[in-house]
């Protein structure tokens, strides 16, 4: 049995995160599930956004499973995802990407992100002076060897065919610099397994759109990892379509890439399909790939069978999806 702490969270994330579960418990009866609080809902019943009991809970399950937050407007708020990814030392963030449904406009996508989790514009390290602000940016050897090492080992282990790894080295010569060279440095190492190259992020974000089939893995520092992974998403359909990991040396956790989105709140029409696939991710890291997989192509054959969710135009909201997808593992239709 494998104990998964659930995290819901705020806005869309309950709303996902029991899709996700549903389709979970269905696929496999090795699961049992704590739920735990987190975000605003934690702060109102009992005034911290990562209670200790939440923390707690994360270390001692054999994963987790997270919706997402919605940000308050509270100057002294500290996010309790930056919180728990330094906690629980997830360094490493793994953003896969596919199209499950080809759209008029958009070229066919198949991607994995894998951003540094752990330093980068993520530290908060923010100085006030007279004149503005001064944000503090760290780019350290030991988070960007460890990174790239788990970006290649990922590549290998999951058969991928070349790497790239994304930066902006000419205008942040050192910081930006050290990346691409401890990228190189490592990639020595592998004796040309694997084909490697590097792109500044601005021609990357520009090659995501226009030429996907050009990315097959792709390294990079914290905050391009962000922002790429929300246009990669976009190519492939919409942050519906986005699944992520979080993964430590002894702790993981996994969510859909995607916010809180309180603009679709409470209308059932959020697309659940990246937190089921970040469920799938959640068992495939657990070593459970047969279910993992049943679960994948019971995503992919919903929409090649011709549905379409709402974000995508068509007229499948969260529980009309998922009573598909349970239907397809359980084998009561054919596709
Ligand atoms: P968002 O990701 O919540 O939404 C961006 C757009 O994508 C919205 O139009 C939304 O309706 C749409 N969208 C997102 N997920 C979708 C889904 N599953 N199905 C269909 N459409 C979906 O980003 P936004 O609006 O910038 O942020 C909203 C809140 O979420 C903010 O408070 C932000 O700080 C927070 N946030 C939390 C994250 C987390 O908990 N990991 C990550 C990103 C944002
Ligand atoms: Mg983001």
């Amino acid at each position: 049995m494998k104990r998964i702490c659930v995290l819901p969270g705020d806005g869309i994330g309950p709303e996902v995160i029991e899709c996700a579960v549903r389709v979970l418990h269905a696929a496999s009866d090795s699961l049992d599930f704590v739920h735990a609080d987190i975000g605003n809902a934690a702060f109102k019943s009992r005034g911290q956004y990562l209670p200790s009991e939440t923390l707690g809970l994360m270390r001692s399950c054999d994963s987790c499973l997270f919706g997402a937050v919605t940000t308050p407007k509270d100057p002294d708020y500290n996010s309790p995802v930056l919180q728990f990814r330094k906690e629980l030392d997830l360094y490493a963030n793994v953003r896969p990407v596919r199209s499950l449904v080809l759209t008029r406009g958009r070229k066919p996508i198949d991607v994995v992100i894998v951003r540094e989790n752990s330093e980068g514009m993520y530290t908060q390290n923010e100085v006030f002076d007279d004149k503005g602000v001064t944000t503090l940016r760290r780019v350290t050897r030991k988070a960007s060897e460890r990174i790239v090492r788990f970006a290649v080992d990922y590549a290998l282990s999951n058969n991928r065919k070349k790497i790239t790894c994304v930066h902006k080295s000419n205008v942040l010569k050192a910081s930006d610099g050290l990346f691409a060279s401890i990228f190189w440095e490592q990639l020595a190492l592998t004796h040309g397994v694997i084909v490697a190259d590097e792109a500044l992020v601005d021609s990357a974000a520009l090659r995501l759109v226009t030429d996907p089939g050009s990315f097959d893995v792709i390294v990079t520092l914290n905050l391009y990892g962000d922002i790429l992974s929300d246009v990669a998403a976009g190519v492939a359909g919409g942050l519906g379509f986005a699944p992520s990991a979080n993964i430590g040396d002894k702790h993981s956790v996994f969510e859909p890439v995607h916010g809180s989105a309180p603009d679709i709140a409470g209308k059932g029409v959020a697309n659940p399909t990246a937190a089921i696939l970040a469920g799938a991710m959640m068992l495939k890291h657990m070593g459970m790939v047969d279910v993992a997989e049943k679960i994948e192509m019971a995503v992919q054959a919903f929409y090649t069978a011709g549905h379409l969710t709402v974000d995508l135009g068509g007229r499948h909201g969260s529980s009309s999806l998922t009573e598909h997808v349970i239907e397809i593992i359980e084998g009561r239709v054919t596709t």
